[in-house]
């Protein structure tokens, strides 16, 4: 399996990113065809159709790059300096993620198309990993809910917590829909701290970015992002930038792609 000679091969952070950079295009792990996912997030034909052997190592990623500014990109950075645009922005293609076999949606949250089939896979294989039923918390939420889910923490916590809690509305990566709340049946602490020492939050934050999503607002990182630590919340951005981000360590959108820091509006 490409995957493990790739591993076993990566002695230094130069040659993993040259593999990864390689491999992307042909390989499938835990069952997620990076091809798809590719086809799915790049506009662009080219990286099919050109050889991985014709290319510089970083020819294949560099050549599908999205747009961190439009609001419908897989890879829009929203933060408290960057509203979405249009601040009503609703995604086209919200769905209902397939969640079955005891993984739940109970509150019938949407996402957009390709994150919900990410997190489909994604849940199947964490229940097949022994992790936890993955369930839904929160995921596609628009302007109008995230008045109420701003409102409710400042009147809660007061505004500068409850603003390190929740993004004012036009502000929340929650109304990208590329963005999900996620718990796990019976492991409690949803929403709190305290879920990243559950079995199902070590996994999804040690296996997540094989399905395209990075944990989004991590630990330490409130100068950088603008909020608290969220071991909950994670956001799809596809299975190449999601790699990439995990195999350099740079664990944030703004550094990625050197965007400025945002911690506060
Ligand atoms: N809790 C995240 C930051 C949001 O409200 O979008
Ligand atoms: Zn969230």
């Amino acid at each position: 399996m490409p995957s493990l000679v790739f591993l076993r091969l990566s002695r230094s952070r130069a040659l993993r990113l040259f593999l990864v950079s390689i491999l992307l295009p042909s390989v499938s792990i835990f069952g997620v065809s990076l091809s798809s996912a590719q086809a799915t997030t790049n506009t662009k034909s080219e990286v099919a159709v050109i050889k991985p052997h014709q290319l510089k190592p970083q020819s294949i990623f560099s050549a599908m790059n999205l747009s961190t500014n439009k609001a419908d990109s897989t890879w829009v950075v929203v933060n408290k300096r960057r509203p979405l645009v249009p601040i009503n922005y609703v995604p086209k293609d919200l769905v209902l993620p397939k969640l079955v076999a005891g993984n739940t949606n109970p509150h019938g949250m949407r996402l957009r198309q390709d994150a919900a089939e990410a997190l489909t896979k994604m849940a199947v294989t964490m229940k097949s990993a022994k992790a936890g039923l993955l369930v839904l918390q929160s995921g596609y939420r628009s302007y109008a809910t995230q008045v109420y889910v701003h409102d409710h923490m400042v009147s809660k916590f007061g505004l500068s917590k409850g603003e390190s809690y929740a993004a004012r509305p036009g502000y929340s990566e929650h109304q990208t829909g590329l963005a999900g709340d996620l718990a796990a049946v019976g492991q409690g602490c949803i929403a709190l701290t305290c879920f990243a020492n559950t079995k199902a939050a070590i996994w999804l934050a040690a296996n997540s970015w094989q399905f395209g999503f990075i944990l989004r607002y991590p630990r330490f990182s409130h100068p950088v992002t603008g909020y608290d630590y969220e071991p909950w919340h994670f956001r799809f951005v596809g299975v190449h930038l999601a790699t990439k981000m995990h195999f350099s360590g740079v664990n944030t959108l703004e550094q990625e792609f050197g965007l400025p820091h945002a911690p506060s509006y």
